[in-house]
């Protein structure tokens, strides 16, 4: 099977990784890719925006099968256009990938199909949603709609603080994605992501993670895409595992489809184990970024024919085997991530591949040859080893041996799983 893999970061190193392993697999293509995927594909200098240049290469090139890694080219409807040109494509249509590009659309999905979520409204204007605001009290959740790069979201501990972001989204703090502001209710728990794959009909769980989304220690500072994950997720037993399943992502499949949006590709639900149970958060329509990398440790199975599963409407025929071992990831990034850092700083050295440990690269380029840093996260640092502690030490021991000046990362990656004792 000749493949096209579309995106340039650790994700999709991951996901290159694995699916070069494949005995299908007869050529990996990766658009635009990076160094490391360059270690495992062939890199193809494609504008992924430019949809008809996407389906040239395809036909030229007679891709079997093509697998999208991030949400951006999902959300503008590239595997519409390449399913309407004929190929198999992993992930979803534009209109289901607005799970993930409308907060409001996925609250709606919920509360149709008696899915649990906090308790919302949608407004348009400012003022409504402030009479909402005071009425409900703090802690509340103010959102804007759509897709502003994880920056959308204030957990408002004060009323005030929820009155000045509700400002914020209308004054066009995030563009257009903030011309419809979802105010929620505050949830309590432990956060976890779930990740399960849909054929539109069919559900087939893979496996659970915990990120890390605060850029310091103790999760302290700014938000921002993640740094560092584990998987599995202790506070998701078999007993919530199920309980999401049944509750939370087989409706939003039936849903889905009596929408007239099937949804094909990858859920990654976003949930706050409460004291009712697991209640979602949000859905990503891709795997998650460094979730991905972890997952992609510890599944035993071959990747390839499992997302071709998902994509052709056959998932009920295969199944997904896992590593009972922890993994855990440690993302290093540009000094200054997730505000301004400097670009195409040297990394000098990184480790030797070794059993049960990975370098993967999200951020890098070649300059002249030389490996250069170019994006805010920059290196994922991989490890899988019978425990948690002995994971992290595994990783944090990668971290060590890179040699990057204008690289950071947390300390504590794993804190949550490791308290647990
Ligand atoms: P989102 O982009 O929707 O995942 O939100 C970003 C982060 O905000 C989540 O990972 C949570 O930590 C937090 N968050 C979002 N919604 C809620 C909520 N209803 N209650 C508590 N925390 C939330
Ligand atoms: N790590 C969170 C995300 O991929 O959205």
């Amino acid at each position: 099977m000749k493949v096209l893999l579309i995106g340039s970061g650790g994700r999709e190193h991951a996901l290159a990784w694995k699916l070069a392993q494949s005995p299908l697999l007869t050529k990996l293509y990766a658009a635009p890719g990076n160094p490391g995927i360059a270690e495992e594909a062939e890199l193809v200098s494609l504008n992924v925006e430019d949809h008809a240049a996407v389906i040239a290469f395809c036909q030229k090139q007679a891709i079997d099968f093509v697998v999208v890694g991030p949400e951006a080219p999902l959300v503008a409807g590239l595997a519409d256009d390449l399913r309407a040109a004929g190929f198999v494509v992993f992930g979803p249509s534009k209109a289901a990938a607005q799970l993930e590009g409308s907060k409001g659309f996925t609250k709606d999905i919920c509360a149709r199909y008696n899915i649990p979520t906090g308790a919302y409204q949608r407004f348009t204007a400012a003022e409504p949603a402030k009479a909402y605001i005071r009425k409900q009290g703090a802690p509340i959740v103010v959102k804007a709609d759509g897709l502003a790069a994880g920056k959308g979201v204030t957990v408002a501990m004060t009323i005030d603080e929820a009155l000045a972001a509700v400002d914020d989204c209308f004054a066009g703090a995030f563009g257009a994605a903030g011309a419809e502001v979802i105010v929620e209710a505050y949830l309590d728990g432990e956060e976890a992501s779930f990740f399960c794959l849909s054929d539109g009909k069919t559900a087939l769980a893979l496996a659970t993670a915990q990120d890390h989304k605060r850029v310091g220690d103790g999760d302290t500072g700014p938000n921002t895409g993640g740094m560092g994950a584990y998987s599995p997720a202790p506070v998701m037993t078999q007993d919530m595992v199920q309980r999401t399943m049944k509750e939370i992502i087989e409706p939003t499949i039936r849903g889905m489809a009596e929408s007239g949006y099937p949804f094909t590709g990858v859920f990654f639900a976003g949930l706050m184990i409460t004291a009712k149970g697991p209640e979602l958060i949000e859905y990503n329509v891709r795997f998650g970024d460094p979730e991905c990398q972890v997952l992609m440790m510890r599944l035993k199975s071959d990747l390839l024919p499992i997302l071709y599963a998902a994509s052709t409407g056959t998932l009920d025929q295969v199944s997904a085997e896992w590593c009972d071992e922890p993994a855990l990831t440690v993302v290093m990034a540009s000094k200054g991530y997730p505000g301004a850092y400097d670009k195409a700083t040297p990394i000098t050295h990184l480790p030797q591949a070794r059993d049960g440990a990975k370098v993967f690269h999200a951020g890098t380029a070649l300059k002249e040859g030389h490996l250069v840093a170019t994006g805010g996260r920059v290196l994922n640092l991989t490890a899988t080893a019978s425990t948690v502690a002995e994971a992290q030490a595994k990783a944090y021991k990668l971290v060590d041996e890179v040699r990057w000046e204008n690289g950071f990362c947390r300390r504590d990656i794993g804190w949550r799983a490791l308290n647990r004792g």
